[in-house]
């Protein structure tokens, strides 16, 4: 009996090596101390034991018993507390703190233009990046000896197919789809083969503008491109149309700004001029009407186009066109 108690001890010392887990703690409650356990079995033979041992063999197993139940609380307690200690959140722990993105200037400087141009009644409208040559260039009266049709000046992609270089294509897409009236802005993205530097890139983006129907007059344009300065830029700001010429407005003008910097003083950003190139407009040339198919003795418009990186530049002072471009977060993150 003696030895059986010493065997049952020797068990359990080496079954507590395996302890790790709250399962394996109680497989060793059951198999010592359960109803069918190795210590009830042990009680059960005590009757076989002889009278005069009886009492001192009762008492060790009763010893034993409470060696192993006590043995298996403080296990278990121990294990209790350490598992809480791991799942417990320390709420002075300093957090993972995750970085939250920005809206890229350039988006933040279209949404306000289509605001705007939305709230004066134009839609939006767009039109692919890869374009023909009719839509970039015929379509808008740009004759075969223009520059601007040079494979040097244009990304062209094979024959009569090429990217698009400015967004005037749209225009043309929305005369031959549909009759007057007209009122959209067209933003999208425009390619030009220019080396880049502080003021070219060879992919920029472009809002152009048209407003056809009966009687648009020059003084129509003057008038919305106005309210649009003022709420892009201030209600101190002047805009002033200088005589120029593009092949698919006539008359055309080039629109200046009056330096939002030095309000038309003269200073380093305005060249000491007083006044920012912003954008070319004019009224629709009756050559293109005549491309799509309008009558130009019944209809009239006018049509715009600027430049998205310019009016982000002037808006945020920006002095350099690559950092669009260049993702570089420290940029980015300050709008
Ligand atoms: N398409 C011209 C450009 O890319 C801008 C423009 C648009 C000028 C509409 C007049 C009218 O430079």
């Amino acid at each position: 009996m003696k030895d059986k108690l010493e065997s049952i001890k020797k068990a359990f010392q080496e079954d507590l090596v395996s302890c790790d887990t709250a399962e394996r703690i109680e497989e060793i409650r059951v198999k010592y101390l359960g109803r069918k356990g190795a210590i009830a079995d042990i009680t059960k033979n005590l009757s076989s034991v002889p009278n005069e041992e009886k009492s001192a063999i009762g008492k060790a197993v009763n010893v034993l018993k409470n060696k192993i139940s006590e043995t298996l609380e403080e296990k278990q307690k121990a294990f209790t507390s350490s598992t809480k200690k791991k799942d417990r959140i320390d709420v002075t722990f300093e957090g993972i703190r995750r970085n939250i993105g920005s809206i890229h200037p350039l988006t933040i400087t279209l949404e306000r233009i289509n605001e705007i141009f939305m709230h004066l009644g134009f839609r939006i409208a767009e039109g692919p990046e890869v374009e023909t040559e009719f839509n970039n260039f015929e379509a808008l009266n740009i004759p075969l000896d223009h520059p601007s049709r040079d494979a040097f000046d244009t990304f062209y992609l094979g024959k009569n197919m090429l990217l698009r270089s400015h967004t005037s294509t749209v225009q043309i897409r929305i005369m031959k789809k549909k009759k007057p009236p007209i009122q959209a802005i067209m933003p999208g993205r425009v390619y030009r083969p220019d080396a880049s530097d502080a003021a070219h890139s060879f992919m920029f983006h472009q809002v152009e503008g048209l407003m056809v129907d009966k009687d648009i007059k020059f003084s129509d344009l003057k008038g919305i491109l106005n309210i649009f300065a003022k709420q892009m830029f201030g209600e101190d700001v002047k805009l002033r149309f200088r005589p120029s010429f593009f092949p698919f407005t006539e008359p055309s003008a080039e629109v200046d700004l009056s330096c939002i910097i030095c309000g038309g003083k003269g200073c380093s950003v305005c060249s000491g001029s007083g006044w920012l190139e912003i954008l070319g407009a004019g009224m629709v040339n009756p050559k293109v009407f005549k491309k799509v198919g309008y009558d130009p003795e019944k209809y009239s418009g006018f049509a715009f186009g600027m430049g998205v990186e310019r009016i982000a530049m002037l808006k945020y002072g920006i002095s350099d066109i690559r950092l669009f471009f260049e993702n570089d977060v420290r940029f980015l993150k300050q709008f």
